[in-house]
């Protein structure tokens, strides 16, 4: 299923929807966080989806109990490190981790800049402590409005040269790529690369408008280009990479049933996709279960398994020789 010839790598994972429960509720006794769980038995089930949400924006409020906890930059710190040990621990060589720094700042109001250097070195340690490669994607949170946007690209761009793309995630449908033109326009000024959340909650016009105004080179979900044929051979024709999510798309109704996911039929007409676990800790899963997905739910032959893997180093953020070496 795994070829383990093959590199194996993750880079579309969230750090910041990867917080261990145990974690959680140990940072919410250490500095007296109210959580709605008498132990951690009963906060499992609310910071981990095991069925589907309603949407997508039911699936995001399961990341909020995670957040809540970071109450001052050692948790940030911390939370980082252990997503480098959780992603060496998944079998990954190479893991590129996203964080949204507003997000993670706002329920202790923290400083945005400070939550950057604190992630920023809690992956580094962990990167050298556990020997696992990475990279950090900055990500603004659409949900909470352009300025507060652009108060998050300032924060990311104080450490530009430690993270090495930008993402726009959150609330797709309710805040479209062109509020935010100006933002990544900055962040290809500051020699980022890009990739955005599109075509998960919202249709096609959304995946152009993430290409076409902010520079995608990469798109996360990307399921309703399954709409739009013109779309999927400019996928294909300009080598924009996707980024399947299999069960996040599941657990946030993007898709109805995961044996329809369309990841089978891009992969046919040419289109470089990618697998990925999105918000494992929050899924409750790793990569290992969404290739296991995608063998027997979607049925990928063994040999669109192997594309795959090759398709993820391929698309990873790293330069060709970079990418050699995790061969
Ligand atoms: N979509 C948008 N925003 C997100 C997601 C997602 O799947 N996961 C975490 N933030
Ligand atoms: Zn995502």
């Amino acid at each position: 299923m795994i070829d383990p010839r093959l590199p194996l790598v993750d880079i579309h994972r969230h750090l910041d929807g990867n917080i261990r429960p145990e974690t959680i509720w140990e940072l919410a006794t250490r500095h007296n966080i109210a959580l709605p769980a008498k132990d951690l038995d009963e906060l499992r089930p609310l910071c981990q989806i095991q069925n589907k949400t309603a949407d997508l924006l039911a699936f995001l409020a399961r990341l909020d109990y995670g957040i809540s906890v970071l109450a001052d930059t050692d948790a940030c710190y911390r939370i980082a490190y252990e997503n480098m040990q959780d992603a060496k621990r998944a079998g990954l060589d190479y893991v590129e981790l996203r964080f949204s720094p507003f997000y993670m700042a706002q329920s202790h109001q923290l400083n945005v800049a400070d939550v950057v250097e604190a992630t920023i070195a809690g992956c580094a340690d962990g990167s050298r402590d556990f020997a696992i490669k990475h990279n950090l994607i900055g990500i603004l949170s659409r949900t909470f409005g352009t300025d507060a946007c652009t108060l998050e690209l300032n924060g990311l761009l104080a450490h530009k040269d430690h993270i090495t793309a930008l993402d726009l995630a959150g609330d797709e449908l309710g805040y479209p790529a062109p509020m935010f033109t100006e933002h990544f326009k900055k962040a290809r000024d500051a020699g980022w690369q890009i990739t955005v959340h599109a075509g998960e909650a919202d249709g096609p016009q959304s995946i152009w408008n993430a290409i076409e105004l902010l520079g995608a080179s990469r798109i996360g979900h990307c399921v309703a280009a399954k709409h739009d044929d013109k779309l999927l051979e400019y996928l294909v024709e300009h080598n924009i990479g996707v980024e399947s999510c299999p069960t996040s798309n599941y657990q946030t109704a993007t898709v109805v049933d995961t044996a329809n996911h369309p990841m089978k039929a891009f992969l046919e007409m040419g289109v470089e996709v990618t697998l990925n676990t999105d918000d494992p800790g929050v899924s409750a899963i790793d990569i290992s279960n969404e290739y296991q997905v995608a063998k027997d739910v979607i049925q990928l032959t063994d040999e669109q398994l192997r594309q795959i893997q090759i398709n993820g180093v391929n698309q990873s953020f790293i330069s060709a020789t970079e990418k050699l070496q995790l061969f």
